[in-house]
Formats: C-alpha cells, structure tokens, sequence
C-alpha cells in the first residue's frame, strides 16, 4: 500500500475507537451514578419508543371485549418474599386478562426468578441506590417497558418487595376501574392517578435545597415543590407524560451535594404530576405506610407478631372518607407465614369486604 492510502485506512480503523472514547472526553459527565458512557441512551430511546407508541384508549373502544389491564410494577434490590401472596392475589385471573406484572431487579443483588405469575417477568435493570435519582431511573424504566408491552395496561401501580395487598385483585380491579369501564372510549383524563401529593412536610425547604441553591430554578420554583410517597398507581396518561419528561428530570437527576439524604423519588412525580395536571390526582396514595416511630428515614417494619386480621382490616381504612387503602408496606419477610395463613379467609374473601364497597365513592 502507497502511504497515503495506508494512512487513510489507519485513519478509518480508529473510527470506532473515536466514538467509543468520545463520551469519555466530553465534559458532560456529572452525574456519579451513571456509568461513565452516554449517560442513559438506551433510556433514552426506550422512552422515545414508549411515548410514541400509537397505542392509546381511542383503539380499545373499537374492540369492546377487551378489558383494560392494571400493571404490577416491582422495584426491588432483594428477593420477593412476598411472591408466594401475590402468587394467591393473581391466582382468581389464571389468564392474564386483568394484569401484567413487571420487575425491576438491582442486577448486582442476584434477585431470584420467584416463578409462577413472575416467571420472565424482569426487565433491562440497573443498579439503584438509596436516595438518589437511580430510584426515579428505574421507575421510568418499568412504566416504559410496561407502556410498551401492552396497550391494555391503564393503570400503573408501584410496588417494593417490601409491600403487600390488603384486598383480592377482584376488588382492587373494581375499585380502580369502576367509573371507568362504562366509559372507557372517555379521554384519559377520565381516570385520576393515585399519588400523595403534599406541601407541608417540616424537611421540604432542606430538601428542596439539597441540590444546591437556585439549581430548581426556573424549572421548579418552591412553591410548586412538593412531596409524598414513592409507591403510586398512576394512570396511563400520566405514565406517558412521566416517561416522556425531561425538563424537570433534568433537574431532579442531579446529584444532593448536603450530607442529609434527600429522597429524590419522593419530590420528582408529586412535583411533575401536580405542576402538570393537578386535577387528574387524588392526593391520595393506595399504599399505607405506618411513620410513628420511623427512622433513618425508614417506615415501621411489621414483624410476625404484629400481623393479624385486625391489623390488616385497620391497615385497610383511612382518614379520606372516600378513599380506601388497597396495599401495605413496610413488612418483614418472616410476616410470609402468618400472612399466608390468613389469606384466603381475610385478606381475599371478598364476602368481607362488601362493606368497604358500600362506603366508598370516588
Ligand atoms: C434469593 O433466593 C435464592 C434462591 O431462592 C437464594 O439462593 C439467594 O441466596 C437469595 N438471595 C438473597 C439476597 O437472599
Ligand atoms: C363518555 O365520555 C365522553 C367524553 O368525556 C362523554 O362525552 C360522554 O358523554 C360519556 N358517555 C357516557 C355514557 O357517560
Ligand atoms: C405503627 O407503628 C407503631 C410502632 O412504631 C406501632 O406501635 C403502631 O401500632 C403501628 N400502627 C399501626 C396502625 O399498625
Ligand atoms: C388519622 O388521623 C389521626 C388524627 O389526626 C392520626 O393520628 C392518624 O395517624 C391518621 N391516620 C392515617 C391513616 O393517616
């Protein structure tokens, strides 16, 4: 070879080495829990494909047999010790019609495939950290992978391996979809998200800071901040409009530069949801958790002798007239066996529940 044709195919072997080195060099790469290279591409385009999917309702009216379908969605570092409850919850719906279930498995936690119901249900995960916007990451990740496997999936609800169900998926079916399987060629607003929102928690400014001063600006300025539970049952035109963000997760995904921990997951949807689209959210979140005596940031942990039918009946109520608890968390893997001894005759006997049916209305 002539030196200038054997400098031009040097030239053209080190191509691909350029684009792989390249990420490297740019000078975008602040956010710690990114691996160094394109921060979240692959996100990036599952995200894209999740909110210009052409599934919406519009096509579900056309074929009336179809029912909408409730999607479970696990966000877990640890194994499922629950599965064998939620095996027995899903269990009255052998085929699928009412649910999907999907999971996100830290995949440096060895979480084991539970089977049954679960079985080939993980999606592409990442690891995730307390605390930081690796949480919110793996969320999105599992309402887009949900968006996208099934245009029956209307409501979208969170789960740790830590939560149970305090109903039978027939009534938690019913309850969610009541108003609106007699009009389901509605528009998505017809349904409301399920998600705490609040504004009067004592850390809110601490954490609103936390991030660094004015780094929310103009974005989310402080009175629109907001707080409430990471665990929520949001509907399918709100998980689009979480997955297609990206002007407040910009600022969300920064990294906390104070020592306090800021709970990034528990600000990001309440915030977005009630700045976008207040009225389509109850305030509200399905799942009880018990704060007295927290810690660390971390909710009552129930142990085995706490759990009984008058605990889960009281877990079940709320102070919203209208509004009913249908899951729980934070609970013990070793509360499985007594749970499981009272499921069939409380947790899922709907003959017990017809009075909650009575006197709730959304
Ligand atoms: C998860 O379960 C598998 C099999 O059931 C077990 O081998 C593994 O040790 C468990 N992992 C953890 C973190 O407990
Ligand atoms: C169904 O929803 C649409 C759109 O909100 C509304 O115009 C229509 O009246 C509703 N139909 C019934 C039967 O409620
Ligand atoms: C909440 O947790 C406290 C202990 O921190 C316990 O005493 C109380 O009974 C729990 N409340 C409910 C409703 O479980
Ligand atoms: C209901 O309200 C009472 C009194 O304000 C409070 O002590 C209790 O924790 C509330 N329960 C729930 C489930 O929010």
């Amino acid at each position: 070879m002539s030196p200038p044709i054997l400098v031009s195919f040097i030239l053209f072997l080190s191509l691909p080495f350029l684009f792989l080195l390249s990420p490297q060099l740019l000078p975008t790469t602040h956010f710690p829990f990114f691996s160094s290279s394109s921060p979240d591409a692959d996100d990036l385009s599952l995200f894209r494909r999740a909110t210009t999917s052409t599934s919406t309702t519009r096509h579900l009216s056309t074929t009336t047999n179809q029912k909408p379908k409730i999607a479970f969605l696990f966000l877990t570092n640890s194994n499922l010790s629950f599965a064998p409850l939620w095996q027995k919850f899903f269990s009255s719906d052998p085929n699928r019609h009412l649910f999907n279930i999907y999971i996100h498995a830290d995949p440096t936690s060895a979480v084991a495939d539970p089977g049954g119901v679960f079985h080939g249900r993980f999606i592409p995960s990442k690891k995730t950290y307390r605390s930081s916007p690796t949480l919110i990451s793996a969320t999105r990740r599992l309402l887009a992978n949900a968006l996208l496997d099934d245009p029956l999936n209307q409501y979208f609800a969170l789960f740790s391996q830590h939560c149970i169900p305090l109903f039978s998926l027939r009534f938690v079916y019913n309850y969610l979809f009541r108003n609106s399987l007699t009009n389901f060629s509605a528009s998505q607003s017809y349904y409301r998200s399920f998600i705490e929102i609040l504004s009067d928690e004592p850390n809110l400014y601490g954490r609103y800071l936390a991030r660094g001063e004015d780094v929310m600006l103009p974005e989310v300025p402080y009175h629109h901040f907001r707080v409430g539970s990471q665990f929520f049952t949001l509907t399918r035109g709100h998980a689009k409009l979480v997955v297609r963000d990206q002007r407040l997760w910009r600022k969300f995904r920064l990294p906390s530069i104070t020592n306090e921990p800021c709970y990034p997951e528990e600000h990001y949807f309440p915030t977005l949801l009630s700045m976008v689209d207040p009225n389509c959210c109850t305030g509200f979140t399905l799942t009880r958790v018990n704060w007295t005596g927290s810690w660390n940031g971390h909710p009552h942990l129930y142990t085995p002798e706490e759990v009984s039918p008058e605990l889960v009946c009281e877990l079940r109520d709320s102070n919203w007239s209208s509004y009913l608890h249908l899951f729980a968390r934070k609970f013990s893997p070793e509360c499985l066996v007594p749970l499981m001894d009272m499921a069939d005759d409380v947790i899922f006997r709907d003959s017990e529940v017809g009075k909650y049916i009575l006197h709730t209305k959304l």
